[in-house]
Order: C-alpha cells, then structure tokens, then sequence
C-alpha cells in the first residue's frame, strides 16, 4: 500500500515588507487584497497543526499542489524553500506551482530555480536546472506527474493554462506510465474542470486540453488545489470515470463547511487485476481538531 498526501495553497503568510518597486504592478491590489481578507485567517499555527497530523500518518509521499505564496515576491519564494525543506526531502515530496507563484511576469525564474529539486523528473536527482514542466517521477507502483497552470494573469484574475506543448508531453507520459502498469497520478493547481461556475475568472482555460489527454490516455487520479475548498469530482477516462480530488487551503483555519483547512490522504493499494483507492479528507473540525471529514473508496481498473 502506498500512502500519498496532498497538501496545497498553504500561502505561506510570512510576507515580509515588500520593497515598493515590487510592489508597483498587480501586486498592490493582491497586497491590499491579502491584508484585508487573508492576514486573520491564515495562520502558521493553523498550517503546522495540518502538517503535523499529516507527517502522523506517515506517507510514503506527499503532493503539494501550488499557491506556496502570496504575491510571488523573492523573500517569499525562499521562505516557501525553507517550508518544502522541512516538510521532506524532494524523494519525499513532489510540488508544484501555483498562479500565486507566478502572480507577476518573470516570476516563475524564482521558483524554478529555487524549488527545483521538488519539482524534477527522477533522473534529475543531481538537479542543476530550472524546473520543467511536466515532470514525471515513479515511486513503488505510482508515477506522480507535475504540470504547471501557473501563469501570470491580469488583474482581479486567476486563471490557469497548460499549453499545447505542456500536453503533448503530458500525453507521451501517460502512455509511457500506463504502459509500465503504474498508477497514475497528475498534478495539477487548478481544477481540470470548473467545479463553481462563479470562478469562471479563476478557470484553467485550456481544460479542455487536460481532458482530451486524460480521455485518450487515461490517468488514475488528479489531484488539485486552487478553490481553497475539499471537493470530490471526476473527469472521462477511456474506461470510466477518474477521481478528480481537490482539497481546501492549507493554511485556512477552522471555518463552517467545507472550506475550513485541511489536506488529504490517498491510499493506493494494488490488488491484482485493479486498485483500491481510499481518499480521506482531514480537516480542522469547530473546535480546531483536525478531524477525519470524508473517506470514500474507488475501486479502479487496470489500463
Ligand atoms: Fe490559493
Ligand atoms: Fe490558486
């Protein structure tokens, strides 16, 4: 049995003071935007809490799925470094971007460099280069592959794009897995698919990219973050629905409903002819106990 988390958007809330050079672009409306609505609700406390109760059910691996920072300014890019650091080894843990980490033009150079060794292909243990997407890494059974939807959008936008180069390698991957008889496993920040159809300014545009690949190649389960809310959907496969897992904030406290933080676990059990699949939602329950909030199982085909 392999045992994943997957933890995502955990804005990390050390925002140091911005130089004001920095700040003079779509950052001052996300500065102002953070202060006002963010600043209570996302502590460290409440992220560590989540962290600890993740590292307790010891997984083989853990999934972060983007939004690491705020406003894509290089202090904060070292702190999230700092964070991934102590989460895990980049054996142990697979992240990638956000459309916070690319919140302004040119800063994805921070993250791919800074980031890199979470972000790379299993060949590229001795990491010298920027990150590239996808990636793709196999752990017992499971190939975790990494796309980034991260770009920088205008203001009062979120949205996310893969690119028509990033799918075509996404699609060689997905065969080349499939083939290997490994469960896979894609990475995405946003939604393959808009879940809210309020957060139409927040959607990955070139969904329907994501979906074609995934219906033609097939996947076992794509985990993402981005609507700071746990959510259970799924997309086509060539051979039946795929799980299509999103989790809350990582560093929202407890809150009413589903949007109180959390992250969750996925259980990847190889039986033979197929696998069974159990997702489990961890959240801060009223009184800030981080609790079990949903547990499903899947059984799912092999390829
Ligand atoms: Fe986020
Ligand atoms: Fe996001």
């Amino acid at each position: 049995m392999f045992r994943l988390g997957h933890i995502s958007d955990v804005h990390l809330p050390a925002v140091p003071q911005p130089r004001l050079r920095e700040l003079i672009s779509k950052r001052i409306i996300g500065y102002a935007n953070w202060h006002q609505n963010r600043r209570g609700a996302m502590t460290t406390g409440s992220l560590e809490l989540l962290t600890a109760d993740l590292q307790a059910a010891e997984p083989n691996h853990i999934a972060v799925t983007g939004d690491l920072t705020n406003l894509a300014l290089r202090d904060e890019f070292e702190n999230a470094r700092l964070w991934l650091e102590a989460l895990g080894p980049p054996a142990m843990v697979t992240a990638i971007p956000g459309n916070h980490d690319a919140y302004v033009p040119r800063a994805h150079h921070r993250y791919r460099r800074l980031w890199a060794p979470w972000m790379s292909n299993d060949s590229q243990a001795e990491f010298v280069g920027p990150a590239i997407f996808p990636f793709m890494r196999r752990k017992d059974g499971v190939a975790l592959i990494g796309l980034s939807s991260a770009v920088a959008s205008a203001p009062f936008m979120a949205t996310g794009r893969i690119g028509r180069r990033q799918t075509e390698r996404l699609e060689k991957l997905l065969a080349e897995a499939g083939e290997e008889g490994l469960f896979r496993v894609i990475l995405i920040h946003h939604p393959p698919k808009l879940i809210d159809p309020r957060r139409t300014l927040r959607r990955l545009t070139d969904g329907h990219r994501l979906r074609r690949a995934v219906a033609r190649h097939g996947a076992e389960l794509i985990l993402h973050g981005h609507d700071h809310i746990r959510s259970v959907t799924a997309v086509r496969g060539p051979k039946g629905a795929i799980p299509v897992i999103g989790v809350p904030a990582g560093s929202s406290g407890p809150a009413a409903g589903p949007k109180s933080g959390g992250y969750a676990l996925h259980d990847i059990d190889d039986r033979g002819s197929a696998w069974r699949l159990t997702v489990r939602h961890r959240c801060f329950d009223e009184k800030g106990r981080v609790q079990e909030a949903l547990s499903l199982n899947f059984d799912v085909r092999k390829p």
